[in-house]
C-alpha cells in the first residue's frame, strides 16, 4: 500500500467508509479544499484502490472551549514560563477507513505515520497537540490510539472533541 498526498489530479472514485458525510467531503470538498488552502488530504491506495483518506489543517486548543478544571490539565503539561490562553495544534479533519479494510488495523497504523509525519518535521510551524473532532461511534478508535476527551462541555453533541498530546510520542 502506499499514501500519497492528494493532488488535483488524484482518482477519487469508489471509496465508500460506510459514511456519506466522509465519502462525500473525499469527492466533493477535498480538491477544493486543497487549492483554496483549507485542508490537505492524502488518501492510502492498495494497487490504485482507495483504501483511506484524511485531511489535515492547522488548529488551536482554547481556553474558552473547556471547563476550568479541564484547562489546568492543559496548562499543567506547561509548568515553567509563560501561560497561553490557546496553544496551537493540528486537526485531523477527516478519517476514514474503507469498509472492505476494515478492522485490520489500517486505521491505527495510518495514525501512526500520521504521528511520525507530523513529528518528524519540526523546522517551520510548531504544533504541541493533534485534535479531531470524533464521532461517539469511533471514539473506542481514538482512544486505543492515545486520544482523550477534551471537555465535558460537548459531551451531548454527535462529536466529541478529543486531542493527543505529541510529548507522548518516544
Ligand atoms: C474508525 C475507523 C477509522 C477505524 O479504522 P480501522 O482500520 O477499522 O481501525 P483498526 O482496525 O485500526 O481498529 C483499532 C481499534 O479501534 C477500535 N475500533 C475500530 N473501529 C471501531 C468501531 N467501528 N467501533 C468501535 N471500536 C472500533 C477497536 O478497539 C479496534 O481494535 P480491535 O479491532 O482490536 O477491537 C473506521 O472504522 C472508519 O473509517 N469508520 C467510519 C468513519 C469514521 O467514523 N471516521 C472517524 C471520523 S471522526
Amino acid at each position: 500500500m502506499e499514501l500519497v498526498r492528494l493532488t488535483p489530479d488524484s482518482n477519487l472514485s469508489g471509496f465508500d467508509c460506510g459514511d456519506s458525510d466522509l465519502n462525500n467531503f473525499l469527492v466533493e470538498d477535498a480538491k477544493s479544499f486543497l487549492d483554496k488552502r483549507i485542508a490537505n488530504s492524502f488518501i492510502l491506495l492498495d494497487e490504485g484502490r482507495l483504501v483511506a483518506y484524511f485531511c489535515i489543517l492547522n488548529d488551536k486548543i482554547s481556553r474558552q472551549e473547556v471547563t476550568n478544571s479541564q484547562w489546568r490539565t492543559i496548562k499543567n503539561k506547561f509548568p515553567v514560563g509563560k501561560q497561553f490562553s490557546s496553544y496551537p495544534a493540528i486537526k485531523i479533519g477527516r478519517f476514514a477507513v474503507s469498509v472492505a479494510y476494515r478492522r485490520q488495523n489500517i486505521g491505527t497504523k495510518l495514525m501512526n505515520i500520521i504521528k511520525d509525519m507530523l513529528n518528524s518535521d519540526r523546522n517551520y510551524s510548531a504544533f504541541r497537540f493533534i485534535t479531531v473532532d470524533a464521532y461517539l461511534s469511533a471514539m473506542s478508535f481514538y482512544q486505543k490510539n492515545g486520544f482523550v476527551e477534551l471537555t465535558e462541555k460537548d459531551r451531548k453533541d454527535h462529536t466529541r472533541l478529543m486531542f493527543f498530546d505529541m510529548m507522548e510520542l518516544p
